[in-house]
């Protein structure tokens, strides 16, 4: 049987004050125990996240990293075996405001997937489509083509060790959430793709869906038979918002 999860991506959220605040928050949660329960600060902030979440359940990951595992001489840059030495257990890669607005490609992030797991990180893979994308009916297509760059590259086994969040770039941020039927549909659809390469692997992994969640829609989407648990934006910034939806994981 699969964890659910819920994960906090605060994107470029932040300052000591507001981060040392939230920690309280989430300090003060009564968190479910049958939920993996994880947050990523901007790089900036994990280490005051590590330190302040210690002796807790919840893990922190970060938003982004190399295409290199180790150390070297890439100004701004992270390696992830540097998340690794600071406390991180996750990593997002490939969120959409990072192939949008950064250029991230396939081929790059296929190297920080490698980067990522040759660390001991867990990739959180982030895939999904446009408005546009969605409107033409390439929806399947686009997310077949971004998981499956991934399974080329280094084999359908890499999922036995890594987390998908299915993201439709029209959902996030904006308030208007996948239903939870619609969701379910590509979520179906990426676990039969991992299916017709590896069975064990494809019941294994977790499907996470982010865009809107919020704790008034979260039972109804975390109880489709392939949502495993959501990738949580803006709500994640409110403890109070956060735990409900966390509760809303749990069974
Ligand atoms: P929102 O929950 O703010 O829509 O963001 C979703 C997201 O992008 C999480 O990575």
């Amino acid at each position: 049987m699969r964890r659910t999860m819920v994960a906090g991506n605060w994107k470029m959220h932040g300052t000591r004050a507001s981060v040392a605040e939230l920690i309280n928050g989430l300090r003060h949660l009564a968190l479910p125990g049958d939920v993996d329960v994880a947050v990523f600060p901007p790089f900036l902030h994990v280490g005051q996240v590590v330190d302040g979440l210690k002796g807790q359940s919840i893990q922190v990951g970060a938003q982004n990293c190399a295409v290199e595992p180790a150390q070297g001489a890439l100004t701004g840059e992270i390696a992830p075996s540097q998340l690794v030495d600071a406390g991180c257990a996750y990593v997002l890669v490939g969120h959409s405001e990072r192939r949008q607005l950064m250029g991230e490609s396939d081929q790059m992030l296929n190297r920080k997937f490698a980067a990522a797991q040759a660390c001991g990180l867990i990739p959180v893979l982030c895939i999904g489509e446009t408005l546009e994308q969605r409107e033409s009916g390439k929806t399947l297509e686009v997310v077949s083509r971004q998981l499956g760059s991934i399974i080329e590259e280094l084999g359908v086994g890499a999922f036995a060790k890594a987390v998908i969040a299915y993201e439709p770039v029209w959902a996030i941020g904006t308030g208007l959430t996948a239903t939870p039927q619609q969701a379910q549909d590509v979520h179906a659809a990426i676990r039969a793709q991992l299916a017709a390469e590896n069975s064990e692997v494809a019941q294994g992994v977790r499907l996470l869906y982010g865009g809107s969640v919020k704790a008034a829609n979260a039972v109804e989407l975390f109880g489709m038979p392939d949502i495993d648990g959501g990738l949580i934006g803006g709500a994640s910034l409110n403890a109070d918002e956060f735990g409900a939806i966390c509760r809303a994981a749990g069974n």
